[in-house]
C-alpha cells in the first residue's frame, strides 16, 4: 500500500496516510498529501475531503531519519498552506496522537474531529525547539491564547475532551472514527467553508503588561531552557504583527533553535533514553510472562514499587516482618493511590480494583505463584541473605528475584541463592512510583531470560531502564559519591555550602547537593560512614564536616538544622554557624582558603562526574556514555537541556 492513498466515495474524498509506525511527516507523506489535494481540487464531483491515518495513530511527529538532512520540497509549512488553500473543505479525523507536525497539519484543515481517546499536542519544546510549521501562529487563532501558550510552552499534550472544550476540535466521537468523519462531512457540505486560521484574529490577545507577566512566569518555569521563551516571543509576534510576519518569525526562530546547543542536548537525551535499554544480546530472547509480583519490605521503597506494579496491572503481594508492618505497607500504597485518585489520574473503580489486587503477608508461601519479586528490605547483607534464602525456597523455579539494594554487592546476594542465574538488581529511585529511572543491574551469573524479563517488567512500569553492572553504587550513586567528595574538598578549600548549591542551581539543577542532603536526612549516610570507617583508606583525604553536623544534632531539614538553617516555613537560609565550622576546619587542616567562582565550582563537579563516568565505562559497568547521561538526567537532577555530564564534557574538547 502506498504511503498516501486517495479514495472517492460519492462527493467525499478520503486521503489516508499509512506510514507506520507513527505516520511521521516523511517526504512521501508530504508529497502524497499535496498530490491528493491537487486531484481533489481538479475533480468537480468532490465536495469535501477527509484526512485520516491508518495504524495506531494520527501523524505523531517528524521523520527522525530526515533530521539533519537538507529539507526536501514540499516542506511541511508549504503542505499545510496547500491544505488551507484547498478549494474543498478538508476535515481531519484524529486518533492516537496528533503531535508536533501532526497537530500543525490538523490546524491547516478546515475542521477537526477526533476519537475520544486521542491526544493532541505540540511537544517541540521538549527537544529545545518551537513548532516550525505554523503552530505558534495558528493555534492562538483557534483556541484561547492562554491555552495555546500553555500547550506550546509546556509541550504537554491535551486529551480529546480538553481539546474539544477549548475549541481545538469541532467534534469528538466514541464510535468508529472513519464513519464519524463521513457523517460529519455530510453535515458541512452545504455550509460555507470556515476562514483559514491565518485569516482569523485571536479572540483574547494579551495586553503588554500581561505579556510581561506571561514571559516572567515562563522564564521561571523554564529554568534556563530557551525554547519556552522563544515560543512566547513567536506567539506574541504572530498575534501582534499579523500571521505572515508571525510565520516568518516562527521559522527563523525554529531554525535558530534547531542549531542551538540546547536542542542538540535535548535531542541527544531523547534518543539516548530510547536506545539505552536495547541490548543486542537480548534480541530474540523471550521474557517470562509476568502476572504476579512480590515485593519484600513495605517501607518507603517497597510501597512505592508495589504501587508502580499495581498501576502497571500486576497482582502484588507484599511480604513484611509482622502484621503491623503489613498494615503499614498496605496503608502507604493506599496513600499513594489515593493521591492518584485525588489528582484524577485514576477513577474510584480503578482505585478499588487496584487495592483488591494488593495483598500483604508475613508468609513467603504467598509468593508461590509470583513471576518476579523485588526485595526492598533494610540495607543489610545478613537480612538480604535471609530473604533470598526464603525466596529460593518458596518461589517458582523461573521466578526472577531482584534486589533494590543501593550499594550492596548483588553478586554476593546471588551467590548464596540456589539459582543465581535468576538473580538481578532492580535499583529504583525514590519515590519509586513516580521516578522514571530504573537501573537494571546484571549480576555476573544472570541469564538472558531473567534480564529480558526484568526489562519487560520495567517497560510495563513505564520506566526508563538503564542496564548496568555490579559495583558500589552502580552508575548514579557512584557518580554522585564521586562529585560529592569533590564538593566536600571544595568546602575545605574555600567554598561555602550555599555557594556550591547556588552554582548548581544556576547551572540548572533543581537544588544543590547540600540542600539535597538536608532533604534526605544526614544521619543515614553518617551511619554508613561510621560503619565503613575501619575500612577507609587512611591515605585518602577525608572531610569530616558532615559528621560534625550530625554530632551537633543537625540532621537536615526535618529537624530544622543541617547544612542550612530552616525557618518555620521550611525555607533554607545559609547559616553563619555552618560557615564558621567550615572555615575553622580549613584552618585546622592548615588549608589556605581561596574563592571559587560558580564556573569553577561547576568545572570541578563536571570534571568529577566525567572522570568517574570514564571509569564506569572502562570497567564495563555502563554500556555507553549515553547510559550515564540518561541516569544523571533522570535520577539526579542534571539539567536535561545540557544533555548529561558525558555529552556536555565530551562536547567541550
Ligand atoms: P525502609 O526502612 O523504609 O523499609 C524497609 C522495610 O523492610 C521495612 O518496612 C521493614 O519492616 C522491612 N523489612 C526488614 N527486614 C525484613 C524482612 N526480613 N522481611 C520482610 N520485610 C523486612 O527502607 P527503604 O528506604 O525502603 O529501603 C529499602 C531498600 O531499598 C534498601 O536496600 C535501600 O538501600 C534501597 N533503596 C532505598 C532508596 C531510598 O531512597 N530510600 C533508593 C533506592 C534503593
Amino acid at each position: 500500500m502506498s504511503t498516501v492513498t486517495l479514495t472517492l466515495e460519492n462527493a467525499i474524498a478520503v486521503i489516508t496516510v499509512n506510514n507506520p509506525p507513527i505516520n511521521a511527516t516523511s517526504h512521501a507523506v508530504r508529497s502524497g498529501i499535496v498530490d491528493a489535494l491537487d486531484q481533489i481540487d481538479a475533480n468537480d464531483d468532490i465536495r469535501a475531503a477527509i484526512l485520516i491515518c491508518d495504524g495506531k495513530t494520527f501523524i505523531a511527529g517528524a521523520d527522525v531519519s530526515e533530521f539533519g538532512q537538507p529539507p526536501k520540497a514540499p516542506i511541511l509549512p508549504d503542505v499545510i498552506k496547500r491544505i488551507e488553500a484547498a478549494t474543498k473543505p478538508v476535515i481531519t479525523a484524529i486518533h492516537g496522537h496528533a503531535l508536533g507536525g501532526g497537530l500543525e497539519v490538523a490546524l491547516g484543515c478546515h475542521y477537526r474531529i477526533a476519537d475520544s481517546t486521542a491526544k493532541l499536542g505540540l511537544p517541540e519544546v521538549n527537544l529545545g525547539l518551537i513548532p516550525g510549521a505554523g503552530g505558534t501562529v495558528r493555534l492562538p487563532r483557534l483556541i484561547p491564547v492562554s491555552e495555546a501558550i500553555s500547550m506550546i510552552t509546556s509541550g504537554k499534550p491535551v486529551s480529546a475532551t480538553k481539546a474539544n472544550e477549548i475549541g481545538l476540535l469541532d467534534a469528538i466521537t466514541h464510535g468508529a472514527l472513519g464513519d464519524a468523519a463521513r457523517d460529519f462531512a455530510k453535515t458541512i457540505l452545504n455550509r460555507e467553508t470556515p476562514a483559514s486560521l491565518l485569516a482569523r484574529n485571536p479572540i483574547d490577545a494579551p495586553s503588554s503588561a500581561q505579556w510581561d507577566d506571561i514571559t516572567a512566569a515562563t522564564k521561571k518555569k523554564a529554568r534556563g531552557q530557551v525554547a519556552p521563551l522563544a515560543a512566547i516571543s513567536a506567539i506574541r509576534n504572530g498575534i501582534e504583527h499579523g500571521a505572515d510576519a508571525g510565520l516568518a518569525f516562527e521559522r527563523k526562530k525554529f531554525i535558530e533553535l534547531r542549531d542551538s546547543d540546547q536542542s542538540k542536548a535535548l535531542r541527544h537525551i531523547f534518543f539516548a533514553e530510547r536506545s539505552v535499554a536495547k541490548l543486542s544480546e537480548l534480541k530474540g530472547v523471550e521474557a517470562n510472562p509476568i502476572r504476579e509480583v512480590g515485593v519484600i519490605g513495605g517501607g518507603i521503597m517497597g510501597a512505592g514499587i508495589a504501587t508502580a506494579s499495581l498501576l502497571a496491572g500486576f497482582d502484588v503481594t507484599i511480604i513484611e516482618r509482622d502484621e503491623t508492618a503489613c498494615d503499614n505497607g498496605r496503608a502507604t500504597v493506599e496513600k499513594h493511590l489515593s493521591g492518584s485518585l485525588k489528582r484524577g489520574l485514576i477513577t474510584q473503580d480503578r482505585f478499588d480494583a487496584l487495592m483488591a489486587s494488593l495483598s500483604a503477608s508475613i508468609d513467603y508461601a504467598a509468593l508461590s505463584d509470583a513471576d518476579l519479586v523485588v526485595e526492598a528490605v533494610f540495607e543489610d547483607m545478613a537480612v538480604k541473605h535471609d530473604v533470598f534464602g526464603k525466596l529460593s525456597l518458596h518461589c517458582k523455579a523461573d521466578a526472577v528475584l531482584a534486589s533494590n539494594t543501593s550499594y550492596l554487592d548483588i553478586n554476593e546476594i546471588a551467590a548464596r541463592c540456589v539459582n543465581p542465574r535468576r538473580v538481578i538488581g532492580l535499583h529504583f529511585f525514590s519515590p519509586a512510583h513516580i521516578m522514571k529511572l530504573l537501573e537494571v543491574v546484571r549480576t555476573d551469573k544472570a541469564d538472558t531470560k531473567s534480564l529480558a524479563t526484568a526489562f519487560e517488567f520495567a517497560r510495563a512500569l513505564g520506566k526508563i531502564a538503564v542496564p548496568c553492572g555490579v559495583c558500589d553504587g552502580f552508575i548514579g550513586n557512584r557518580i554522585m559519591s564521586a562529585y560529592r567528595k569533590h564538593c566536600e574538598y571544595m568546602l575545605e578549600d574555600g567554598a561555602l555550602p550555599h555557594q556550591i548549591d547556588a552554582a548548581m542551581a544556576e547551572f540548572g539543577f533543581p537544588m544543590g547537593l547540600f540542600a539535597m542532603q538536608d532533604m534526605a536526612g544526614l544521619e543515614i549516610s553518617w551511619a554508613t560512614r561510621k560503619r565503613l570507617a575501619p575500612f577507609r583508606d587512611p591515605s585518602e583525604r577525608y572531610v569530616a564536616l558532615g559528621d560534625y553536623l550530625c554530632e551537633m544534632g543537625r540532621f537536615g531539614k526535618k529537624n530544622g538544622l543541617g547544612w542550612y538553617r530552616y525557618d518555620e516555613h521550611g525555607k533554607a537560609h545559609a547559616d553563619p554557624e555552618v560557615d564558621a565550622l567550615v572555615i575553622a576546619e580549613s584552618a585546622k587542616k592548615g588549608i589556605i582558603r581561596r574563592d571559587f567562582t560558580s564556573t569553577e565550582i561547576m568545572d570541578v563537579i563536571l570534571g568529577a562526574m566525567r572522570s568517574e563516568g570514564d571509569k564506569i565505562l572502562a570497567e564495563g559497568i555502563a554500556n555507553s556514555a549515553d547510559a550515564i547521561d540518561v541516569v544523571m538526567v533522570n535520577g539526579y537532577g542534571f539539567p536535561r537541556h545540557k544533555g548529561g555530564p558525558m555529552f556536555m564534557t565530551g562536547n567541550e574538547d
